[in-house]
């Protein structure tokens, strides 16, 4: 798949190496050509793979791309989805941005809702619940259990291709609604921050499956 990543930070350098490593082609890109340049020269040489990460503008990723990965900070979103411009109506757009401010976040000011009024592209929202050092592990898994990941959106193909790209991580890509849930995986990243810098161990929350209420044993 050739993936465009608009970004060239933490969270492109983790997940692009990684989807770079499974043999998809990727290009990276930020404000400073020479910067975004450097980190597709270290993600190539990290996932050995012989030119397949390459940089570019904005508009250049977002052409380049099949699906389209928006991985800038909240500052830089709209700036970003407009130097990207129309190349990005009816592409599949996975959105693993949060907000700058966990402890502003507003529920009803979506950031995967305002990239897909912006673009008309068909937003996934994923990757976000966890920190970007989770993102960098081959693969991503704790005490023996691969990481499962929501995805919320509406489009079939979009969806297709983000299940794959989890796929690839060693992942478990898991359905969490349509686009219009994608908020609360916003609000649930923000507050589970909220309760890591806090000392808790966010993971401790919640039961398993089992004594969900949910689920009876045979
Ligand atoms: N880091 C994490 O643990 C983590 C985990 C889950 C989700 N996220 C989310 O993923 C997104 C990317 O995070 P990241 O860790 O990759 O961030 P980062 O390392 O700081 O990279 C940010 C990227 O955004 C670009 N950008 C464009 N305009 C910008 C502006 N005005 N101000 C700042 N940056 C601007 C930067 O461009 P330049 O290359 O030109 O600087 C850079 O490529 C964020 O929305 C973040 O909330 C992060």
């Amino acid at each position: 798949m050739r993936i465009g990543i608009l970004g060239a930070g933490g969270m492109a350098d983790a997940l692009g190496t990684q989807w770079a490593a499974a043999g998809h082609e990727v290009m990276v890109s930020g404000r400073d050509p020479g910067r975004s340049a450097a980190q597709a020269a270290r993600m190539d040489a990290h996932a050995g793979a012989a030119g397949r990460v390459r940089s570019g503008t904005f508009a250049e990723s977002a052409a380049f791309g099949e699906v389209v990965v928006v991985a800038v900070r909240e500052a830089g979103l709209l700036g970003t989805l407009r130097a990207a411009g129309e190349r990005l109506r009816g592409k599949a757009l996975i959105d693993v941005t949060n907000a700058a401010d966990p402890g502003a976040y507003d529920v009803t000011r979506s950031l995967a809702r305002l990239i897909g009024d912006v673009t008309g592209g068909h937003v996934v929202k994923a990757f976000n619940l966890c920190h970007v050092d989770v993102w960098r592990m081959t693969p991503p898994a704790f005490d023996g259990r691969p990481l499962s990941v929501p995805l919320c959106g509406d489009d079939p193909r979009a969806l297709t291709a983000a299940r794959t790209l989890v796929a690839d991580l060693g992942c478990v890509p898991v359905d969490g609604g349509g686009a219009e849930r994608a908020a609360l995986l916003e609000a649930t990243a923000a507050f589970v921050i909220g309760l890591w810098f806090g000392g808790a161990d966010a993971q401790a929350i919640l039961p398993p499956l089992v004594s969900s209420g949910t689920h009876r044993p045979a």
